[in-house]
């Protein structure tokens, strides 16, 4: 059979194809059968077409059409008509139109289905990705690959123009420290060796600075064996980007100009730039979080001072020992007795703190709580002057404890309030300025201390440049030249200038408690770079994946990728991971015990 070629897609037919003889191919997304008229909505890449059959006319036709069923694949050759005014279809594009079929080809017919497209979304995320195939049919999954593709060849326009060069680094590589575990490959040829899947291109890229490349990015493939989140998964997308001869500012205003070259591609919409900048302190301590949700307020406050001279004996001992007292004000808020001890369940088993206060304030600035008795006379008055909003009557709510867990749980808290009372995104109409709230914070601490190991970790990456002197007791105080993008409360991407001389690099190693012998065997090679030639640089690298969700509005990355993983890093369509061949095993002498 001599497949009909197509000469048209179905979601282009207009008025300047009226009367004319046309051939479309696609599934079939819906059959009606109405005795003499069969009506079937044709499917493709771009939209939906109705086809009329009409089996008075054609014998032959009724004899094939008569078994067609959802998703079977045809290719149709018909005249193209007005409908009358009363079949109009509004809700597609072609609404106004059908084709008279006169000639029909089933080019692959489909069984019994596990689930109909257009109901996929609800059934469980096993079958959907089990038959991910399917679910890719559906117009809001193929809205999303679209969406990918143009903001992904945005990014290549955007960054070819400004002297880019799109270069690829190895996926058998070496592990770099991103903090995460890597996904290990054996090596047949070295036995006993291993390749590590990169966490990101860092070194590579750093090295291509070495290498005089000046300007370099990739849509790179990135590989972290953590924990599952929602915005995570094992295998994801980075636009990953280094520069030479950089400041800060160089790789900011490079970053707001692609994001906004993006919006207007999307959204035929000028983002106002720059975006705000705030230093890593001032995130945290009015939010708790270094990837605060801006879109609203509930700014914590610390009101540790209220409580000095207190007789609560928990608040007492927490503060005697060097903890906090932090607040969020709810303005005009009243809450039930349900909704508090909601929050106070919420607060112990989610948020892992020991409890969480409520106080009242009435119209008449009087304090309802059951810890009224416990407040100073002047409590009110002298609350007004840490947050002036408490002349309103709301709801105070109060956590105590050391300060980054205090702080850190009010954050969780603000976040759950402000999706509880819908303060965010209220608004009706769709602005993309107040829709997408992007933000840069910087100054992040150079070293991070872990209690438990007793060691410093880097709050970047080993590689980024301290903005202060490493001669210091005070390592907990040092700056790094980082910053991290973010969006709605998300973090879009992370980046900082870089070290370029060994003997910073060896102090910084040094400080993380890697030895000499460690960093020369891990990091020689960039150790020895450094002493040949390297220029000053830095980069930045955006998440792919969290920015479609962005834009397309889903809140599963999984909805944005074309095969993902399930939340416990399995493919149930391919069956992966697998076991392999014995065969397989013994080539690199590998054993399971
Ligand atoms: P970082 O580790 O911050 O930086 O990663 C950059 C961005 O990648 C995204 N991201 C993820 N997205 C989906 N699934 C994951 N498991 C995942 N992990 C990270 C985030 C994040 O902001 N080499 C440095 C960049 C640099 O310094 O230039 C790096 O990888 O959006």
């Amino acid at each position: 059979m001599q497949v009909f070629k197509r000469s048209v897609y179905c979601g282009q037919v207009n008025k300047d194809l009226l009367n004319k003889e046309i051939t479309l191919t696609g599934w079939v997304n819906k059959r009606r059968d109405l005795g003499n008229l069969i009506f079937i909505d044709l499917r493709d890449n771009t939209g939906i077409m109705q086809l009329v059959l009409n089996t008075k006319k054609s014998n032959e036709l009724i004899e094939i059409a008569k078994d067609i069923r959802s998703e079977f694949v045809l290719a149709v050759k018909g005249t193209v008509l007005k409908r009358t005014p009363e079949a109009i279809n509004k809700k597609i594009s072609t609404g106004e139109f059908e084709l008279i079929v006169n000639n029909l080809q089933v080019l692959s017919k489909a069984k019994a289905l596990p689930f109909q497209i257009d109901e996929s979304e609800n059934v469980s995320e096993e079958l959907r990705l089990k038959y991910r195939y399917l679910d890719l049919r559906r117009k809001r999954m193929h809205d999303l690959i679209l969406l990918r593709h143009k903001v992904t060849f945005a990014i290549r326009e955007f960054l070819n123009s400004k002297n880019f060069l799109e270069i690829e680094t190895p996926i058998l590589s070496k592990s770099t420290p991103e903090g995460a575990r890597d996904f290990l490959v054996p090596s047949r040829l070295q036995p006993e060796k291993f390749y590590a899947l990169p966490q990101s291109p860092q070194i590579y890229k750093q090295l291509l600075m070495a290498s005089g490349m000046d300007k370099y990015f990739q849509i790179a493939k990135s590989f972290r064996d953590e924990d599952f989140r929602a915005n995570r998964q094992p295998e994801f997308t980075q636009v990953d980007m280094e520069m030479s001869f950089v400041q800060e500012e160089d790789i900011i205003n490079t970053i707001e100009d692609m994001i906004k070259f993006i919006f207007e591609k999307i959204y035929n919409t000028a983002l106002k730039l720059p975006f705000p900048r705030y230093s890593y302190q001032e995130v945290f301590s009015k939010f708790g979080t270094d990837k605060p949700d801006c879109r609203f307020g509930l700014e914590i406050q610390d009101i540790t001072k209220l409580f000095e001279s207190t007789e609560l004996k928990f608040l007492k001992s927490n503060i005697e020992a060097g903890g906090k007292v932090g607040a969020i004000f709810i303005k005009n808020q009243d809450f039930s007795r349900s909704e508090i001890s909601n929050l106070e369940k919420f607060a112990k088993t989610i948020l892992k703190v020991g409890g969480l206060l409520s106080i009242k304030i009435t119209d008449a600035q009087k304090t309802e709580s059951n810890i009224t008795k416990f407040l100073p006379t002047d409590f009110a008055s002298e609350l007004q002057k840490i947050i002036p909003d408490t002349k309103n009557p709301g709801t105070l709510f109060i956590i105590s404890d050391k300060f980054k867990k205090a702080w850190e749980a009010l954050g969780r808290l603000r976040l759950e309030l402000g999706k509880k009372l819908n303060l965010i995104n209220s608004k009706e109409t769709f602005n993309v300025q107040d829709e997408f709230n992007f933000l840069w914070v910087t100054d992040f601490p150079m070293f991070e201390w872990n209690e438990d190991e007793k060691r410093f970790y880097s709050t970047h990456h080993p590689f980024t440049a301290p903005k202060d002197s490493l001669e210091t007791n005070d390592l907990e105080n040092i700056k790094a030249r980082a910053y991290d993008i973010v969006c709605n409360g998300e973090e879009m991407g992370g980046g900082s200038i870089r070290i370029h001389d060994s003997k910073t690099q060896a102090k910084v190693f040094e400080i993380l408690g890697i030895d000499k012998k460690e960093a020369e065997s891990k990091f020689g090679f960039l150790l020895e770079a450094q002493e040949l030639g390297f220029p000053p640089h830095g980069g930045l690298a955006l998440g792919l994946d969290r920015l479609i969700m962005l834009l397309g509005k889903t809140d599963s990355i999984r909805d944005v990728i074309a095969f993902p993983k399930t939340q416990s890093g399995v493919c149930p369509m391919m069956q992966t991971p697998s076991n392999v061949d014995e065969k397989q095993l013994k080539e690199l002498g590998i054993k399971f015990k």
